[in-house]
Order: C-alpha cells, then structure tokens, then sequence
C-alpha cells in the first residue's frame, strides 16, 4: 500500500502566526528520505494554509509525486492545470468546514463543472482523482466523468472508532450525534468497514484506482490496510501531530511500517 503523506498542516502552524516558519517545503525530502510515496497538499480557495507559491516550490522541487486537492471552482481548475502536479484530487470544499467533511455528492448542482474541470485536467496530463463518500452511486459517477483514481473518505469510519476508542467523547469536540450507546457504535463501526470494502470491490470491477482517506492515524490504520482493493492511504494530521513529540520523518516511517 502507498503512503501519501498531506503535508498542510505544516503550513497551518506557520499561518497560526504569519509567518514564513514552518515552510511545508522543508517537509518533501524527509518525507522521501521517510519512504513516503507521495506529497499531497490542498490548496483551499480560502488560502488558510498552503499557498500558490508553496505548490509551486513544492511542484518544482520534489523527489516525490505531487497529488494536489482542489475544488472544482474553474479559477482553481485554471491555477491547477498551470502548476501541473502529477495528480489533481478535487474535493468538495465548504468555507465553513474544520477540514473536508464528506466526499463529493454526484447529484451535485456541480456535477456538471466536475466533467469539464476533469477533461480539462486531463487534457493537460494531469492525473485525476475524486474525493467520493463510499457509495456506489458516487463509484459509478465517477467511473462515468471517466477519473483514473477515487478517493475514497474514511471520515465516517474515523469518527466512530475515535468515540469508541479514545478519550474524544469525553472532551468538548466529542461528537454529539455518535454519543450513543458503544454496542451501538461497534455496530457502526463494523458496518462503516464494511461499506467502505464493498465500495471498494465495487470500484475495481470498474477498474478504477483507489485511494482513502481522511482522519486515519496510528491506531485506526489498520482495518483500512486490510481493503486489498485500496492501494494508497493520504494521511496528513495525525502524522503531522505525532511530529511534534517523535520527528517528521520517525512519525513517517512509523505510518508506513503500519501499512506496508
Ligand atoms: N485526503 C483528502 C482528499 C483530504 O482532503 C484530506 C484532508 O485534507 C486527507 C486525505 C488527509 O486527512 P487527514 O489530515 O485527516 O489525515
């Protein structure tokens, strides 16, 4: 399995002061050095973290391939083919979101911009990816605007192991619709597996690549690399967060001991 690490949160601590301190840049060659596959950034329409020219350095200077995340707005479809990174994952983007919080709906007003945005790019030599929930509607949708990758978001699955398994219920982000019963959320949780390796199978009869992620750390990892369907995980927060105490490039080689 491949390990693309996201690196955006690096960038979220030198924002946190506006500064030019951490410079996500710094991260590629430990992260290459670390055994990553891939670097992926998103650059949000809000710029709150990674900017035009951090995708840039980035584009120019890595020994790794690129997947960069963007929405389907045509300004950034347009600032996306200009910067040519090996791959373009467009994902749903909402200002008001913490972080991406679901996958792309294809019965999306949107959906036609998806088709044109992803011609454009691939037009262009760009690789392509859609950040899809694990339905097989949005398989076959994506199948249908004719992306080489899905990714598929492995939030649903990471929000319930974390109510189950860590302190999070127990603290103010705690998540107000999972503070149910825990035989309940076991359920949940076997059942968030389930869908996502029956997408899965579904995609690769259709014989499109596939990626996941989204809330995947150290502890949850696991079950996702047991989905023999989905070649490649992109992990950015918790590899981040785990940095600050053990160091980039242990934190990387940790992940990908975990899912190689
Ligand atoms: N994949 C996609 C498409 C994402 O949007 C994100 C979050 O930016 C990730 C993976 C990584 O998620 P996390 O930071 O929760 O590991």
């Amino acid at each position: 399995m491949l390990l693309g690490v996201n690196i955006d949160h690096i960038a979220v601590l030198r924002e946190a002061r506006k500064i030019n301190d951490p410079d996500p840049l710094q991260a590629i060659g430990i992260a290459a050095r670390a055994g990553a596959d891939q670097i992926t950034i998103h650059l949000r329409e809000d710029r709150r973290h990674i900017h035009d020219e951090d995708v840039k350095k980035i584009i120019e200077n890595s020994p790794l391939p690129v997947n960069l995340e963007c929405s389907v707005n045509p300004d950034i479809i347009e600032i996306v083919a200009e910067l040519k990174p090996n791959r373009a994952t467009i994902v749903p983007e909402n200002r008001e979101e913490v972080t991406t919080e679901g996958g792309l709906s294809m019965d999306d007003p949107n959906f036609s911009n998806l088709d044109k945005a992803v011609h454009y790019l691939k037009a262009r030599e760009i690789e392509t990816s859609l950040f899809i929930d694990p339905t097989k509607e949005a398989v076959r949708g994506a199948k249908t605007i004719g992306v080489e990758w899905i990714e598929f978001h492995t939030g649903s699955y990471a929000n319930i192991y974390a109510m189950l398994y860590s302190n999070l219920s127990k603290t103010h982000h705690s998540i107000k619709e999972l503070e149910i019963e825990r035989s309940k959320l076991k359920q949940m949780l076997n059942k968030s597996l389930q869908i996502l390796e029956e997408s899965a199978q579904y995609a690769d009869d259709f014989g499109l690549k596939i990626a996941a992620g989204h809330g995947l750390n150290y502890q949850n990892v696991k079950a996702i690399t047991a989905i023999k369907e989905i070649s490649e995980l992109n992990i950015g927060q918790s590899i981040i967060a785990r940095s600050v105490f053990d160091g980039l490039e242990n934190a990387i080689k940790e992940m990908g001991r975990l899912i190689k």
